[in-house]
């Protein structure tokens, strides 16, 4: 049927990994079908998929770590392939054949460009591939498209061999011919993001956001009804939601407005994919996959009334700002050329620029330019022989975006002087209207936005009382996410909280009901759960109401010190010791005789146990830690895994480790990866379940795969929970390929987190310089997390639980430490002397952690 619209839809790396996602590439496919569409699909590769070829394409010398990527790269797919229950002859072994081929290349050892080029092209070829075979089997008929047949690179003047094969463009224009020739083969298609070819008929790639770039191109050819992409985020925010949770999402953006977002600073969006979609006058909306219902950012072209209006304020950090200053410059020809030449013999784009009589000052953005130190100091000596050269970094460039800027400048007035109060390097308002830089140091950032944004606001130049431009705040989406859930348990104990808090300040308290809670959404996840053995990980908080508790709901426990070992043996005495799992990391020879003797499981994580102390484990079973590779997690200093971390026995060292328990007569019963701790996306435990299963294959006597707790609980408003069902559902999927695994899990934060608070009294107040600090009972030495991870605990004022907020303030606690704060730039009500703040979320790592610091004792624990 010819004149159909076809919609292009792009979908990245998670959109892609798990069945649940690929249901819902189905059902979005066949809505647009229904209605009458052609679709086509642009796919990314699986989420991390991208840097395992990386690991191939940039490691060409070294053989052994190309296999082993490769390795990881054909488990993934497979089980992939086994999640989505595909038949077993698959398209797919052929790419990985070719995948095997590439490693066995002779151009590999030099990484070839084009070689490389082909190497990364594999990830989208698989996935997409994957995908084709997987929505035939749901009845959406979808062919299989290679993007190579149809995008065509064209190399531009100036531009480098690498860019030429990893970062090509590709001039892509409306071509009926190309429409209809496509419509007459068919009306759902699914092809590669990323990947073109050149005149040379070799495979290129269109650079760091190249998926979004092929969308843009495809949308342009077929001059599309609509372009879709679809993301993790519901769409543009008017500042960066994370720094700044009032920001409103941006339901409708013009295409240069969008481009100046995506530019100066949002990273949803690559801004190389609106030039095609703008010039074939081709609208672009950003959807949510876990809120199709959501109507996202739509982007077309200006409505001809529109007002001059702020759109959004956004922050590029890593700028580095150059400064050249000379008395001979004042209108003398041809200086501003000879500065720039030094540049451009550098490689530097330059970004901003700023001149007066005797300086020009410009701006270096990271995301486009190698600015390191060798490349700056090179071009500081070249420079220095025709002016005086001032670096001025790390920077942070603050956008005002939107159209008419100009026009608004009398509403700025609120703005300008909180940039008066800075120490401004550099202000430029493009030519197009379109934005105002202000440069200043990159640590004043963070702090500056939220306050930048409630100014505009104020001012009425970020008009978002105007529902055509602005949606809802990310603050009022998160809640929207989080109405179904209830209310937490200590709004509901506020009156006991405060009687608890009047006896003894600071005191942690625990709610052995939300415990509970926890506990049997996480067993029940998935219903029946296809996890076999649930233990405890103790470490999060081991008192012992908690212990029983968790006994009671039929958990095992996970310990990592022979003292936690004899703790619940104390609390549980009846407890059969095989239910107690003994992870120690450089722990002495004698806690794990002792645990032997007392028939608890144990975890090696090192070869040297074995080597020295063979004896000890003579007949016995052991399991074995591995380290994957990389690490997870909240924060750095919480990352179990990669080279940075001292946990587990590497990939290659398994053969090692097998032999060496061969030799002492030892069983390996068990493989087990804890990979980090605060992770909230649920593909994480499937990633290593997978990867375990694989290598038990080889292994003959394993009996069980542990893929470790670190299972996150969100913090912040703006953070979603656990999805626990998808979470079940990946698991599950698993299990079924390798069933004859046991697949343990050991959490310990998200089954005691939100279950604790820590009350604290505020003993002083105090305003210094700008800053407002309230002063409580409680500091570092009762919860260090703060200091140590700049982890976010929510803090009320509970004596004035409804009062509204009142300034931003530090909560600050006794510590002779400047690291002392618990809560930074929070708003709070009013807050007097003896008032009781509550510190949520303090239930792991909590009392866990503290210390006798400055002889101050940490807060005593009670339960409710
Ligand atoms: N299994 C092993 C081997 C572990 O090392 C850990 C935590 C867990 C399980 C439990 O992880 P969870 O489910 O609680 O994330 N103090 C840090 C967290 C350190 C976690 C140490 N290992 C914090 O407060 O964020």
């Amino acid at each position: 049927m010819p004149g159909r619209d076809w919609v292009v839809a792009k979908f990245g790396g998670t959109s892609v990994s798990t069945r649940a996602r690929w249901e819902t590439i189905a059902r979005i496919t066949a809505a647009h079908q229904a209605q009458g569409r052609r679709v086509l699909l642009v796919v990314s590769a699986l989420a991390g998929v991208t840097d395992l070829l990386k690991r191939i394409a940039e490691n060409g010398s070294d053989e052994a770590a190309c296999r082993m990527a490769q390795d990881e790269i054909a488990a993934r797919h497979r089980a992939l392939h086994a999640e989505l229950g595909l038949a077993r002859a698959n398209a797919l072994d052929g790419w990985l054949s070719r995948l095997d081929q590439l490693v066995d290349d002779s151009r590999r050892a030099a990484c070839a460009l084009a070689w490389q080029a082909e190497v990364f092209a594999l990830g989208e070829l698989m996935s997409s591939t994957l995908g084709a075979a997987f929505l035939c089997a749901q009845g959406v008929q979808t062919q299989w498209l290679d993007a190579r047949e149809c995008l065509l690179a064209h190399p531009l003047a100036n531009q480098g061999a690498w860019a030429r094969h990893l970062s090509a463009s590709v001039p892509a224009a409306p071509d009926a011919a190309f429409a209809a020739a496509l419509a007459a083969r068919g009306d759902i298609f699914i092809t590669q993001g990323f990947i073109a070819r050149n005149p040379a008929g070799e495979t290129v790639l269109l650079g760091r956001g190249g998926s979004d770039t092929s969308a843009g191109c495809f949308g342009a050819m077929l001059k599309a009804a609509c372009v879709e992409i679809w993301t993790d985020v519901p769409g543009m925010f008017s500042a960066n939601p994370r720094i700044v949770p009032d920001a409103r999402l941006l339901v409708r953006l013009d295409y240069e407005e969008a481009q100046e977002i995506a530019t100066t600073g949002a990273k949803v969006l690559h801004p190389r994919s609106l030039g095609p979609l703008r010039r074939a006058g081709v609208p672009l909306v950003i959807r949510d996959t876990h809120r199709p219902a959501l109507a996202g950012t739509e982007i077309r072209a200006a409505a001809p009334d529109a007002a001059p209006c702020v759109k959004a304020i956004s922050a590029r950090k890593g700028v580095t700002l150059v400064s050249m200053e000379t008395v001979g410059m004042w209108q003398q020809v041809g200086f501003l050329a000879d500065v720039f030449e030094q540049f451009r013999k550098h490689g530097l784009s330059v970004d901003l620029i700023g001149s007066a009589e005797t300086n020009v000052t410009v701006s270096l953005d990271p995301s486009e330019n190698l600015v390191n130190s060798d490349v700056l100091s090179a071009l500081a000596a070249d420079l220095a022989r025709i002016c005086r050269v001032k670096v001025i970094a790390p920077c942070a460039a603050i956008t005002l975006v939107g159209r008419g800027m100009r026009a608004l400048l009398h509403r700025l007035s609120g703005v300008l002087a909180e940039f008066g109060a800075l120490d401004v390097h550099l202000i430029s308002q493009s030519s197009n209207n379109l934005n105002l830089t202000f440069v200043i140091d990159e640590g004043l950032a963070d702090d500056l936005l939220p306050r930048l944004h409630a100014l505009l606001i104020h001012a009425d130049a970020l008009r978002v009382e105007d529902g055509a431009v602005f949606g809802p705040s990310w603050r009022q989406l998160g809640r929207d996410a989080a109405s179904a859930a209830e209310p937490a348990w200590w709004r509901r104990e506020r009156t006991r909280l405060l009687a608890l808090a009047s006896e003894q300040s600071p005191r942690y308290v625990y709610s052995l009901d939300a415990v509970r809670t926890q506990a049997r959404a996480l067993v029940r996840s998935g219903s029946p759960g296809p996890v076999d053995r649930w233990h405890y990980a103790l470490k999060a908080n081991p008192h012992p109401a908690i212990l029983r508790t968790l006994h009671e709901e039929g958990f095992a426990f996970e310990c990592v010190s022979l003292a936690e070992v004899e703790a619940v043996r104390a609390t549980l005495p009846g407890l059969a010791p095989e239910r107690i799992l003994f992870t120690p990391n450089f722990a002495p020879r004698a806690e794990y005789a002792a645990a032997l003797a007392a028939g608890v499981r144990v975890t090696l994580d090192a070869l040297h146990p074995l080597r020295h102390w063979g004896e000890l484990f003579g007949g016995r079973d052991v399991h074995l830690r591995i380290d994957l590779g990389v690490g997870r997690g909240h924060h750095d200093k919480v990352r179990t895994g990669g080279a940075g971390s001292k946990f587990g026995v590497a990939l290659d060292d398994i053969d090692a480790f097998r032999a060496l328990a061969q030799a002492c007569g030892a069983r390996i019963v068990g493989l087990h990866a804890h990979l980090g701790s605060g992770i909230l996306e649920p593909d994480h435990w499937r990633s290593v379940y997978v990867q375990l299963a694989s290598l038990a294959e080889g292994m003959d006597a394993i009996e069980s795969l542990d893929v470790g707790g670190g299972l996150g609980v969100p913090s912040r408003p703006d953070e979603q929970p656990l999805d626990l069902a998808e979470l079940g559902a990946s698991l599950a999927e698993v299990k079924r390929a390798y069933p004859r695994f046991a697949l343990w899990m050991e959490p310990g934060r998200f089954l005691v987190a939100d279950a604790g608070v820590l009350l604290a009294r505020v003993t002083q107040t105090k305003r210094k310089g700008h800053v407002q600090y309230v002063g409580i009972d409680a500091g570092m030495n009762s919860l260090i997390r703060p200091a140590l991870y700049e982890a976010w605990h929510g803090i009320v004022n509970l004596t004035r639980l409804d009062e509204p907020d009142a300034a931003m303030v530090q909560v600050v606690g006794p510590i002779c430490e400047t690291g002392d704060v618990l809560g930074a730039n929070r708003r709070l009500p009013e807050c007097r002397e003896g008032d009781v703040l509550l510190i949520a979320q303090a239930g792991a790592y909590g009392a866990a952690m503290a210390s006798r610091y400055n002889l101050r004792e940490p807060a005593p624990e009670v339960v409710l």
